[in-house]
C-alpha cells in the first residue's frame, strides 16, 4: 500500500478555500491513505476562545468533514485531518479519520502546547488504533511527538502507521520521528503546514519538512520546508507487524515493564530520588 501527505499553507479563518485547496490536492495524492497538517482547515493561531467557537464544526454533520467524506468516496482513499471538533460546549483540537464508506473516527489532541491549552479542551479519550483493511492506523497530533508514551501506546495497540497531523513551530520533531519509528518499529506520515501567522501581536512560523518516516531509522519522504507540497511512499505492513530484532531481542516483548511502574506512579517527574 502506499501512505501519503499534502503539506498546505492555510489562509486564517478561510475555511471554505482552505479545504477546497486540499481537496484538489487529495485529487492528484496517489495514496491509500493520506494525512493532512493540524488544523488544517482554520489555521493554528488563535487570539480567543471565541475565534474557536467561530470556526468550530460538529463531527461528522459539519462542512470539512462532509466535504472529506466526499472526497474519500470519490478517490476510495482514507485520510486523516486536524479541524476543530464542537462537542457539548467543548472545543477539541481534533483529527477525523474519514472512510471511503463514509464512516468517521475522531481522535483529540491528548498534549496540548503552549495556548492552546487557553482556547482547547484536552481530549479526553485514550488512544486508539483503526484497522482500515490494508493497514492499522494510529494518529497523533503534533505536539504528542514529545511525549514518547504516545507512540509507544499506539504501537502497544498494534497500530502500523502513525498518522500524525502537525503545525511544527520548534525545528526538532523531524528528526526525532526517525527515533520515534526505530525504536515502536513502525512508520509515520508527519504532514506539517507551512507559512507564517501573525495575529493578535503573536507571529508563528511553520517549519514544513512534512515526512514520511520508516521503521529502520529511514526516511521515505521529506518534503521542503516553504512550499505546499505533495508527498507519497509504499509501505510493507508486514515488516513492521514482525517486532523480531534478532535472534535474541523481540521489542515490545523485551520491556521490562516490572522497572517501569515510575512512569505512572502518582507524583511521577517531582524528583524525589
Ligand atoms: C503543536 O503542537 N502544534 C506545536
Amino acid at each position: 500500500m502506499r501512505i501519503g501527505f499534502i503539506q498546505t499553507k492555510p489562509v486564517f479563518g478561510h475555511v471554505e478555500g482552505n479545504v477546497e485547496r486540499a481537496v484538489k490536492m487529495i485529487h492528484r495524492c496517489d495514496a491509500d491513505l493520506i494525512v493532512l497538517p493540524e488544523l488544517f482547515n482554520t489555521g493554528y493561531l488563535f487570539t480567543s476562545r471565541e475565534e474557536v467557537r467561530e470556526l468550530s464544526e460538529t463531527v461528522p454533520k459539519g462542512r470539512t468533514t462532509e466535504a472529506l467524506r466526499e472526497v474519500a468516496a470519490e478517490r476510495n482513499v482514507h485520510i486523516v485531518a486536524g479541524l476543530i471538533e464542537r462537542s457539548r460546549r467543548k472545543y477539541y483540537n481534533a483529527a477525523v479519520l474519514v472512510s471511503p464508506d463514509g464512516s468517521v473516527e475522531t481522535y483529540r489532541k491528548i498534549h496540548l502546547f503552549h495556548e492552546e491549552k487557553l482556547w482547547f479542551d484536552p481530549g479526553d479519550r485514550p488512544f486508539t488504533v483503526y484497522d482500515i483493511g490494508s493497514c492499522r492506523v494510529g494518529i497523533m497530533i503534533c505536539f504528542d511527538w514529545f511525549f514518547p508514551e504516545s507512540m509507544r501506546i499506539l504501537a502497544l495497540k498494534g497500530a502500523d502507521v502513525v498518522a500524525h497531523c502537525a503545525n511544527l513551530v520548534m525545528p526538532f520533531c523531524q528528526d526525532a520521528m526517525i527515533t520515534r519509528c526505530l525504536e515502536n518499529r513502525l512508520y509515520a506520515v508527519t504532514a506539517n503546514r507551512v507559512g507564517s501567522e501573525k495575529r493578535g501581536g503573536k507571529f508563528c512560523l511553520y517549519t514544513g519538512r512534512s515526512q514520511i518516516t520508516g521503521p529502520q531509522a529511514n526516511l521515505l519522504y521529506r518534503a521542503g520546508a516553504g512550499e505546499e507540497e505533495i508527498g507519497t511512499a509504499a509501505i510493507d505492513v508486514a515488516a513492521v507487524r514482525d517486532k523480531r530484532l534478532n535472534a535474541h531481542n523481540v521489542l515490545l516483548d523485551d520491556r521490562r515493564i516490572e522497572f517501569y511502574s515510575d512512569l505512572t506512579a502518582p507524583g511521577a517527574g517531582a524528583g524525589d530520588a
